[in-house]
């Protein structure tokens, strides 16, 4: 039996998680509010707040696990892709504990670490994907289709050339003045309108790529024409345009989700990321691989935005295959 205590502060989440193999213990999560004042991350107010938080998020990970700090086998951490300063805050964090137990270091890649987030159990009867899986990533940052043959075994068959879906949508939120983050915020507002009430067109791209920068400069611009001759559109119109325009995001997502799928012959099926917790995209998934009669694997909300227990599987799996870290490594900020 291994017992890995995982660390993830690459964004604004400070999360600490316990794992007995790829059994799920404890998920401490601590999120900062004070980024909203602002509509964004600040990264230098990250750094400092992830610098107050980890003690006490992973001191409750590792109550909360019923464990004693001498029963961790390794310390996984995440690596990158991120905000530097955030990053460093975990990594420092993890190599200190790593000297001060005498246990090795298990590196994670965020992205990596997002998908295989399908495979903790929290149950004897979890249900967890079989390979070949295909992975829709959808995240702030990054937008991929993902093909798994194993756990660490990733061919990206396609990905954004601009904007991720999730900065789509959250720009989107900041054009129309309705908070940070705005990808909640959209989904909540979306379910009192009409997805058809206006259209906005998305590029034709090659292949199994996306492209969201020109969408959303369309919708501003659909917005300023609008707004030129009625000021309140938006505020009359809210539901309707968050329904319309998240319609449109998802639309695209899940058609090249489903090529992608068809051309692959491949049977089962999962989202992962920060924007899988939208409700529109869960849905539409869902309905997808009903139709298909695909294995489709939806992660629980508290495992879609960033957590350390995605980050303690990824790092089970790299420790059973014997890979440890070396205590003088670097965070990296891109993949
Ligand atoms: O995975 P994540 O927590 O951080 C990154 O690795 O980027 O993803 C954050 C993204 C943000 O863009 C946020 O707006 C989006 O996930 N998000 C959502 C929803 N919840 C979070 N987007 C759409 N609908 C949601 N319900
Ligand atoms: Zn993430």
């Amino acid at each position: 039996m291994t017992t890995i205590l995982a660390i993830e502060s690459s964004c604004d989440d400070t999360s600490a998680a316990v794992l007995r193999d790829d059994r799920l213990l404890s998920n401490a999560i601590a999120s900062q509010k004070v980024h909203e004042q602002y509509g964004g991350v600040v990264p230098e107010l990250a750094s400092r707040a992830h610098q107050q938080n980890i003690v006490p998020v992973v001191d409750s990970a590792i109550k909360n696990a019923g464990i004693d700090r001498c029963d961790i086998d390794a310390i996984g951490f995440t690596r990158g892709p991120g905000l530097l300063g955030s990053l460093m805050v975990g990594v420092s964090f993890a190599k200190a504990f790593s000297i001060a137990l005498g246990k090795p270091l298990v590196e994670v890649n965020h992205l990596q670490a997002h998908v295989l987030s399908h495979f903790i159990r929290e149950s004897d009867d979890s249900r967890v994907p079989e390979f070949p899986l295909l992975c829709l990533l959808v995240s702030g940052g990054h937008t991929q289709i993902l093909l798994l043959r194993s756990y660490f075994d990733m061919e990206v068959l396609g990905q954004t050339i601009d904007d991720a879906a999730g900065e789509a949508i959250d720009k989107a939120a900041k054009i129309m003045d309705l908070g940070y983050p705005g990808g909640p915020i959209i989904d909540r507002l979306a379910k009192e309108g009409n997805p058809k009430a206006f259209s906005f067109a998305t590029p034709h791209i090659e292949g199994y790529d996306y492209s969201f920068s020109g969408l959303k400069t369309s919708f501003l611009y659909f917005l300023r024409d609008r707004l030129a001759e009625q000021p309140d559109f938006i505020e009359r119109h809210k539901a309707d345009l968050c329904a319309s325009y998240q319609n449109t995001v998802v639309d695209f997502l899940v058609k090249k989700f489903e090529h992608a799928a068809k051309a692959t012959g491949v049977r089962n099926v999962a989202i992962a990321g920060g924007v899988s917790a939208n409700s529109c995209l869960r849905n539409r998934v869902e309905e997808m691989g009903r139709r298909h009669r695909w294995q489709v694997f939806v992660p629980k909300m508290q495992f879609c935005t960033d957590n350390a227990a995605m980050v303690g599987i990824a790092a089970y799996y790299k420790f059973l295959s014997g890979e440890v870290a070396d205590l003088s490594l670097p965070p990296y900020a891109r993949n």
